[in-house]
């Protein structure tokens, strides 16, 4: 199977998916963008490094532990010098630190104060960055203080003010041992094995929480949700002929040709939450000699889905049907198939936004939590060679965060003041 998948996956990800990885795509996302999408992963030249502008001072341990967990590399598929190092800061915290093992020699950390396993709140993000890795750099712009580097948004950020969200509240007395707990997982990037071993290992421990706070780039807004997935390969068999007398074959090619013109001008249905449901043809397959009618043709699409995909793939097939007469076959083989995810976002004193793109988020089964998406930076900027989270995203990501956790444990933060 995956042979046959990997030229497809392959197209999909270099047009598609600059944005966020799929189960499918696993390692060969990595060598195949690399290589033949040199130019995009350009490493950013580098601004000039300054001393830590006076503003760093303000919370000197969230940026001293963005800087410090951002200059670790932690590519997917090679994070485990990221997984060590949260190990070791989060138990030089006091707090007791577990590894959940990931295939490849890879490891999850979940962290908590005390025995208390199962929390009543889950902070979670991913510690797996795309390549290449470019270093932390700070500078003053016009429009603030950007933090540069591999990571810094995505998701090194969220990490970070996770953390130092936890630590505050701890600090302050808010939250104790049974309240937070903590999870970084790899993966993310590359098809979220890590969060699928870690949904594994909670189910069978029988580790739960109310409510989960996933973290990842939403511009500090709580994500109302992500679109789903729906991806095949569309297979379409002619007949060979001399390409002068056509009408001794049956071209495949046409047939295709007629039927993604089909998709791309399609109404296809979109939501009101979550926008319009987009399509991309990432790859086309129909390589034959111009003096030949193609006997055969395919096409890889993938489709992200605001509606359902049952609506989405009925339309595809009705669209199918109305050419497959003019060829001897055509099949669509559906690669995958996931449903949007709808998040909760119901806390006051936020602004909402939806991602386009896929997360962790359905990859940790459903159990009864509330889920909630925040994090600092933009998933515009992230996968690019201009990484970076603002300051003031970073900072305020932090009383966000405790905003969140205090919310998701019913202490809303008047009562304390
Ligand atoms: C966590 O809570 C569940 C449900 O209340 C309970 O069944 C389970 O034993 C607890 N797990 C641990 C590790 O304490
Ligand atoms: C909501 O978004 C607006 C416009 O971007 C911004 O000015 C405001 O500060 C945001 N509010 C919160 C609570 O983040
Ligand atoms: C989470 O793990 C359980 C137990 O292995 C499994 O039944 C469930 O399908 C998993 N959920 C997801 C979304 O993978």
């Amino acid at each position: 199977m995956l042979g046959s998948v990997q030229s497809t996956l392959w197209s999909l990800v270099l047009l598609v998916c600059v944005a966020q990885a799929l189960p499918w795509e696993l390692e060969y996302r990595l060598t195949a963008v690399k290589e033949r999408l040199a130019d995009l992963f350009k490493p950013y030249p580098g601004p000039s490094e300054v001393s830590l502008p006076p503003e760093f001072d303000s919370r000197p341990e969230l940026f001293k532990l963005h800087r410090d967990i951002v200059s670790v590399e932690s590519e997917s598929f090679k994070e485990q010098k990221g997984s060590a190092f949260l190990r070791k800061y989060l138990q030089s915290k006091g707090l007791t630190v577990e590894y959940i093992d990931v295939r490849g020699g890879r490891q999850n950390v979940y962290a908590y104060l005390g025995n208390a396993k199962n929390t009543s709140v889950l902070l979670t993000s991913h510690i797996d960055t795309v390549p290449p890795f470019f270093k932390y750099s700070a500078r003053k712009e016009d429009d603030g203080i950007k933090i540069y580097g591999r990571g810094t948004a995505d998701a090194k950020g969220s990490i970070a003010s996770q953390i130092v969200a936890f630590e505050e509240l701890l600090q302050e007395g808010t939250i104790g041992e049974g309240d937070v707990s903590l999870l970084y997982v790899v993966g993310e990037e590359a098809g979220g094995e890590g969060m699928i071993a870690a949904n594994t290992s909670f189910v069978e421990s029988n580790v739960n929480w109310d409510a989960v706070i996933f973290g990842e780039p939403t511009t500090n807004a709580l994500a109302v949700g992500h679109k789903g997935i729906y991806t095949f390969r569309i297979h379409v068999y002619g007949k060979a002929s001399h390409s002068a007398y056509p009408e001794l074959g049956v071209d495949a090619n046409k047939v295709l040709i007629e039927i993604l013109h089909s998709f791309e001008h399609a109404e296809w249905p979109g939501s009101k939450m979550l926008g319009d449901t987009t399509i991309n043809i990432g790859l086309f397959d129909a390589h034959n000699a111009a003096n030949v009618v193609s006997p055969y043709a395919a096409a890889s699409v993938l489709i992200r889905v605001a509606s359902t995909t049952k609506e989405v793939s009925k339309l595809v097939s009705d669209i199918v049907d109305k050419y497959k007469e003019q060829a001897l076959r055509v099949e669509i083989d559906t690669i995958h198939a996931v449903e949007p995810t709808y998040l909760d976002y119901d806390v006051p004193g936020f602004n909402s936004s939806f991602l386009s793109c896929y997360t962790d988020v359905p990859s940790l089964g459903e159990r009864g939590f509330k889920r909630y998406l925040y994090g600092p930076g933009s998933i515009h900027d992230a996968h690019g060679a201009t990484e970076y989270v603002s300051l003031q995203s970073l900072t305020q990501a932090v009383d966000d965060y405790k905003k969140l956790i205090l919310h998701a444990l019913g202490k809303v933060e008047e009562d304390k003041e």
